[in-house]
């Protein structure tokens, strides 16, 4: 359950603050009164793997505007031009431009794919790769050769690729490919979005119609950004309920203009962070509201907050709008448990919102969190452990019981290679009785660089140093 030295019997603040050093990767959050001000979200990470590689698969150049400029995505960029993509930053513009290969035309790597810690990397490319005709290997830091990808393995080999992986089909993973895919008609075991876009984009180099039958529905950027690079997508209700996501296959994609809107699991942290500091006001501009990815926020609705979606557009094909955040005391509440696949990655920071709400909170089916950067069921249970908060875990379930006043905090949380672990308990720092460490704040780069800066431009206090009690 709990692992690490110090984590059973947290040490305290002074202790851990005594044992940081100015270059090391841990940092502190301490509690601070309201925040305010305006920020805006970082870009969105699954729109912008995606837009990478469909312009990548596109025929002619596709610009990617408000791209996220973290390392998952980086890695994804990386992979592509690997493959023969030309994929450049215009650093005055900040604009991306994907001079793409066309489907089926990318080349066999010549070395090894490195993608660190991007499991949506991972998965996505297992789909490109399976569909040419050549041989590649990925691998990945330490959190992503731990996780799952007979997932992705399975419906692939169905279709014809072979793959050679360690026990349990994990990185490092030979991919030897074919362009002689058959199609599929293939029921998804588990909700996931990455297993459904890995098995369309396979399906784009497949003749034929490939289809993925989603029981429960996962975030649909897949099908609304191959339709805007010209794929022919279709959606119909499946028989038993869900529905049924058809690729054409061999379609020409043409490049596309793509502006990325603001990611809504990373404006989550800010989001929280204002929910559960009475007297907050801020406002987070231009995050993505697309329901199958907002369940958080209607969440937090429940439990009380006051969230404000205000000048509602829409933003490259995506509902958009600007979070208005007023602080306040918050409630516990039950989470419908089929609400998970639409806040699947925000269970780690609705714990924190849980800890500082008054009454209990119950987070069913969450079996999936297991298999995230890290186990996030047992880094969070361990988190709230070190700093005061009574839970209970289970399998595949959270119940936290917070008591409407600041928890005890004080606590050093391991991270273990998991942004979301790390931006989590920073954020209850902020609302603790004492700061909250974290032992590694390095992984907050994959998905939003500059996430102490911006919060503590709302007034919170993050940083390495050592601060006098
Ligand atoms: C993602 C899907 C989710 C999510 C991940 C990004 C995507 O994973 O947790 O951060 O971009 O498709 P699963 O598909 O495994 O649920």
């Amino acid at each position: 359950m709990v692992r690490g030295p110090g984590v059973a019997f947290p040490p305290s603040f002074r202790e851990v603050a005594l044992s940081l050093s100015a270059h090391s990767a841990k940092l502190v959050a301490h509690p601070v009164g309201r925040l305010q001000g305006r920020v805006r979200a970082p870009g969105d990470k699954s729109a912008s793997h995606r837009a990478l590689m469909l312009g990548a698969l596109a025929l002619g150049e596709t610009t990617v505007s408000g791209l996220l400029e973290g390392e998952d995505v980086l890695a994804t960029a990386a992979a592509l031009r690997a493959l023969g993509a030309k994929v450049t930053h215009e650093r005055e513009t900040g604009l991306w431009r994907v001079r793409g290969f066309g489907v089926g035309g990318g080349r066999e790597p010549a070395d090894v794919l490195e993608l660190g810690n991007s499991g949506t990397s991972a998965r996505l490319l297992a789909g490109i790769l399976a569909s040419h005709p050549f041989t590649s290997v990925m691998t990945g830091d330490a959190s992503l050769r731990r996780r799952p990808m007979r997932r992705v393995i399975e419906p692939l080999s169905r279709m014809g690729a072979r793959f050679e992986g360690r026990e349990g089909g994990r990185l490092p993973l030979a991919i030897v490919g074919t362009d002689e895919m058959v199609p599929i008609d293939y029921r998804l075991p588990v909700a996931s979005a990455q297993v459904k876009s890995a098995i369309l984009l396979a399906g784009l180099n497949t003749a034929g119609e490939t289809t993925v039958i989603e029981p429960e529905a996962t975030r649909d950027h897949p099908e609304r950004m191959l339709r805007h690079f010209g794929a022919e997508v279709r959606v119909a209700p499946a028989d038993g309920g869900g529905k049924r996501i058809t690729v054409v296959g061999w379609p020409e994609l043409l490049g596309r203009d793509i502006v990325v809107a603001g990611d809504s699991s990373s404006a989550a942290f800010a989001v929280v962070a204002a929910a559960i500091r009475p007297g907050s006001d801020i406002t987070v501009e231009n995050v993505g509201i697309n329901p199958l990815r907002a369940g958080l926020y209607q969440t937090l609705r429940d439990m009380g907050a006051d969230i404000a979606f205000e000048n509602e557009r829409e933003i490259g094909g995506e509902p958009v709008a600007d979070l208005h955040v007023k602080g306040g005391v918050l409630k516990g509440v039950d989470v419908p448990v089929e609400r998970a696949p639409s806040m699947i990655d925000e269970y780690p920071i609705l714990a924190i919102a849980a800890a500082c709400a008054e009454g209990t909170t119950r987070m069913l089916g969450l079996a999936e969190l297991r298999a995230k950067e890290s186990d996030r069921l047992a880094s969070v249970s361990a988190g709230l452990l070190a700093n005061g908060v009574k839970h209970e875990m289970g399998a595949a379930d959270l119940v936290v019981h917070g008591t409407g006043s600041a928890p005890a905090g004080g606590g050093l949380v391991a991270t273990h290679l998991d942004h979301r672990i790390a931006m989590s308990f920073l954020v209850l720092g902020l609302a603790a009785r004492e700061a909250v460490a974290i032992d590694d704040g390095s992984p907050i780069e994959t998905s939003f660089p500059g996430f102490a800066q911006l919060m503590n431009g709302l007034g919170a206090r993050i940083g390495p140093e050592i601060e006098a009690a």
